[in-house]
């Protein structure tokens, strides 16, 4: 599975950023997640001088670019040399990058405070994401954060969402839906602590999206969420 995907994201790194992000919708999404990963940090004091975070599947840099300019240290690694390129056009020398599959990560144990997952785990099936995340709780420190994009099931009352669910497996690009309830069994390394919503159509604005990811009722009509999960 490693391979295809790899092949897939080296053949679409030129295009990536502009296809995902270019458009309104894409830009918001964007900001969004970014904002609630960025949020989730911040309010766990993990943004502070000598903070290690790891940008697992960093793509083109999405994360990396947000954290940026916040004073920890930041690694990224994906297993695309394509996606990494681009990477290295978006965030220069603000952030480590080194080639890399999630399951043999070339970490030492124990090397990060906190590792983010963003738009990975729904491209393969909910019974995969133990083995893409165990060696990320290997190069955790012990109670490390691990936060990830999970894709929702929950969307029955955002149109929006539904539609893009129906396009989206039509095109099998999409592995996984996961219900918040359900997450907590998928990652037996880690102990499930919070999830956040993200990902409610345009017409929301960040402001409210943001207000409605943090709602317990509301949360589960993101079409992600993030799951925070600490290492065991
Ligand atoms: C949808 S992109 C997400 C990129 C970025 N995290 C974001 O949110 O924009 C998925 C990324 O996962 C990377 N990837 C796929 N399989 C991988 C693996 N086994 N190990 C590391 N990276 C992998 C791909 O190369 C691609 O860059």
């Amino acid at each position: 599975m490693s391979q295809s995907l790899r092949a897939r994201y080296d053949a679409e790194a030129a295009t990536y950023n502009r296809t995902r992000f270019g458009d309104r919708r894409g830009a918001l999404a964007r900001r969004i997640k970014d904002d609630a990963i960025c949020a989730i940090l911040q309010r766990r004091g993990l943004l502070r001088p000598g903070t290690r975070i790891l940008d697992a599947a960093t793509g083109t840099g999405r994360l990396l670019a947000a954290l940026d300019p916040t004073p920890v240290h930041l690694v990224g690694a994906d297993i695309s040399r394509g996606m990494l390129d681009q990477c290295r056009a978006t965030v220069g020398g603000r952030a480590t990058l080194a080639q890399g599959d999630l399951v043999d990560l070339a970490f030492r144990d124990a090397t990060f405070d906190a590792a983010l997952l963003g738009g990975f785990l729904y491209l393969i099936p909910a019974a995969a994401y133990a083995t893409y995340t165990n060696d990320l709780a290997r190069v955790l420190a012990p109670g490390g954060l691990l936060l990830c994009e999970v894709a929702n099931t929950k969307t029955a009352l955002n149109p929006v969402n539904m539609v893009r669910i129906a396009c989206y497996r039509r095109r099998h690009a999409v592995k996984s839906y996961v219900s918040a309830r359900d997450c907590a069994a998928l990652f037996p390394a880690f102990t499930c602590e919070e999830v956040i919503g993200v990902e409610y159509p345009v017409w929301c604005g960040p402001k409210l999206a943001r207000w409605m990811g943090e709602r317990p009722v509301l949360r589960g009509i993101g079409g992600k969420y993030i799951a925070v999960l600490r290492r065991r």
